[in-house]
C-alpha cells in the first residue's frame, strides 16, 4: 500500500539521517593531525611499512591541501569527516591507504578529534575572556573614583564605585577561566587506540600517539575512552557559566543605556538604529548576548540529555555531540567579543551616575553607621532613627543631607553637625575601605593587582 511512496525512500533517508559530515568537516585539521600521528605510531611499530607510512602522510598532507583550498567537500554517502577522508586519500594513492585504519575505529578516531576540538576552543575561550578582563580592567582603573548608586533589588542601596562595580566582573571572569583550566586538565587525554571498544591485538604504542597530538597520556580505559563525552560538557557547563556572566553583563548595560538611567553611551559600532523611530539607539549587541545564554546553556542540557541513557559503549546517538558544542562555541566567542567592546568603547556618563547616587538616601547607611562610631548607639536603634530621618526627608522631598540640624535633633538628640561630612556619597564610598570594599583606594588596589595578573605594563 505504501511501497509505491517508499520503494526508494529508506535509503535516502538513511543516508540523510546518517550524515555527519555537514557539521563534523569541522573537524578536518584534527582529523587529519590524528591520522598522521597515529600512521607515523604504525609505522614506528612495524605495522605498517615505512614506505606506506611515509606514502600515507604524504597522502594526507596532500588532502589536507585540498580542504585548505576548497573546503571540505559534502558527500552524504561517505558519512562524516573520517571517510570523506580516507575516500579522497585513497582516490590519491591508492589501495595503501586502507593501511590507516589499522588498529584503529571511527569510535576512538571521533573521541580523539573531537577532544582535539574542544581542547583548542577551550584556549581560543580563555584567550578572549583574558581580553573581556583587560577592559574590564582598563575602565575599573579609569573609574575608581566614579560614584554611582549600588543596588539592591534594583533599589538604590548604597553608592559604589563604578570601578568597583566592573571589577566584579573581572572576578566572575577570573573564576570562568579557572573551570576552563580545570576542564582542559581533565579532558587532556588520549582516547586514541581504544578501537572500537576493546581495545586492539595489534602491538601499539599508545604513548607515542597521545604525546604526538600535545595530550599528557593515554585514557586508561578503552570502553570509558569511546563512550564517555564529559569532556565536552564540562566545556559546555564552563560555556553555559560564562554566558550567564557575560548575560548579566550585557543585561546592566541595557539597563545603564536606557533613556531613564542614562548612565552609559554605548558605541555605535555596537547599537542599531530603529527603522520607524529616528531617536532610537538600540542596546541589540547586549540583547543579542542576553539572548545568546539561552542558546548556550540549551546546548549544555540538550548534551546532557543526549548522553544520559546511553549503556556502554559507542551509540550513534553520540553523533549528535558536536552541532550543540559547535554552536554554543561560535555563540560564545561572539558574546565575548560582543562584550569586550562594550566595555572598552562605551563612555560611562559619570556626572549622571554621580546624580543618581545622591538620589534614593543611599547613604542612610552612614547615618546609621555614624550614630554608631559617634554617637555610641546601638545599630538597631540607629537603624529605626535614620528610618525616620529618611520618612521626613521624603516627606519634604528633599535629600538627608538638606534636613536641618534642627529637624534631625528633634528625631534624635544625640544628632550633632558633624554629621554632614559623613552623608555626601564621597564620604560614604570613602569608608567602605574594608578588604574588597568599594572604597576608590581599594578598588585601585584591586586593580594594580589585576593587572599585575595580566600582564599590563
Ligand atoms: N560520525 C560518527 C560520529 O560522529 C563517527 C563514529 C561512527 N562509528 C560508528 N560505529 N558508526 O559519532
Amino acid at each position: 500500500m505504501w511501497g509505491g511512496r517508499f520503494a526508494e525512500g529508506p535509503s535516502a533517508i538513511m543516508r540523510e539521517i546518517n550524515a555527519s559530515i555537514p557539521f563534523d568537516k569541522a573537524l578536518w585539521r584534527q582529523d587529519i593531525a590524528a591520522s598522521k600521528a597515529h600512521v607515523a605510531m604504525l609505522g614506528a611499530q612495524n605495522i605498517v611499512s615505512a614506505d606506506d607510512a611515509k606514502t600515507i602522510t604524504d597522502g594526507l598532507d596532500a588532502v589536507a591541501a585540498e580542504y585548505e583550498r576548497d573546503g571540505v567537500p559534502e558527500d552524504w554517502d561517505l558519512e562524516d569527516i573520517h571517510m570523506t577522508t580516507e575516500g579522497r586519500l585513497a582516490e590519491l594513492i591508492g589501495p595503501v591507504a586502507g593501511r590507516l585504519h589499522t588498529a584503529r575505529s571511527r569510535n576512538d578516531q571521533v573521541a580523539t578529534d573531537f577532544r582535539l576540538w574542544v581542547r583548542e576552543t577551550i584556549d581560543q575561550t580563555d584567550a578572549g575572556l583574558e581580553a573581556l578582563q583587560r577592559a574590564l580592567v582598563i575602565q575599573a582603573g579609569n573609574h575608581a573614583d566614579s560614584i554611582m548608586p549600588g543596588f539592591t533589588h534594583l533599589q538604590t542601596a548604597q553608592p559604589v564605585t563604578l570601578g568597583h562595580h566592573l571589577m566584579a566582573y573581572y572576578e566572575m571572569i577570573r573564576r570562568d577561566r579557572s573551570r576552563l583550566a580545570d576542564a582542559r586538565v581533565r579532558m587532556n587525554e588520549s582516547p586514541l587506540g581504544s578501537a572500537a571498544l576493546a581495545g586492539t591485538g595489534f602491538p601499539i604504542d599508545r604513548d607515542a600517539t597521545s604525546a604526538a597530538l600535545g595530550f599528557d597520556r593515554p585514557t586508561a580505559n578503552s570502553l570509558d575512552a569511546v563512550s564517555d563525552r564529559d569532556f565536552a560538557l564540562d566545556y559546555l557547563m564552563a560555556a553555559s557559566q560564562i554566558s550567564l556572566h557575560l548575560s548579566r553583563l550585557a543585561e546592566e548595560f541595557i539597563i545603564w543605556a536606557s533613556q531613564p538611567f542614562g548612565f552609559v553611551r554605548m558605541a555605535d559600532s555596537l547599537s542599531t538604529g530603529s527603522s520607524i523611530m529616528p531617536q532610537k539607539k538600540n542596546p541589540d549587541a547586549a540583547e543579542l548576548v542576553r539572548g545568546h545564554a539561552g542558546r548556550i546553556i540549551g546546548a549544555c542540557t540538550s548534551l546532557m540529555i543526549t548522553m544520559k541513557g546511553l549503556p556502554l559503549a559507542y551509540s550513534k546517538d553520540m553523533q549528535d555531540d558536536k552541532p550543540p558544542v559547535f554552536e554554543a562555541a561560535s555563540l560564545l566567542a561572539l558574546s565575548i567579543a560582543a562584550m569586550t567592546g562594550m566595555v572598552a568603547d562605551s563612555t560611562f556618563k559619570t556626572d549622571r551616575m554621580r546624580q543618581a547616587a545622591e538620589l534614593g538616601y543611599a547613604t542612610a547607611t552612614d547615618l546609621a553607621d555614624w550614630l554608631v562610631t559617634e554617637a555610641d548607639i546601638p545599630f538597631r536603634e540607629a537603624h529605626h532613627i535614620t528610618g525616620a530621618a529618611v520618612k521626613l526627608a521624603e516627606s519634604k522631598g528633599v535629600a538627608l543631607d538638606e534636613l536641618s540640624i534642627e529637624e534631625l535633633q528633634a528625631i534624635d538628640s544625640r544628632v550633632d553637625k558633624r554629621v554632614y561630612s559623613a552623608l555626601s556619597v564621597e564620604a560614604s564610598v570613602a569608608a567602605r575601605a574594608s578588604y574588597g570594599g568599594t572604597a576608590p583606594d581599594q578598588v585601585r588596589s584591586q586593580v594594580a593587582q589585576a593587572r599585575a595578573a595580566l600582564d599590563i605594563e
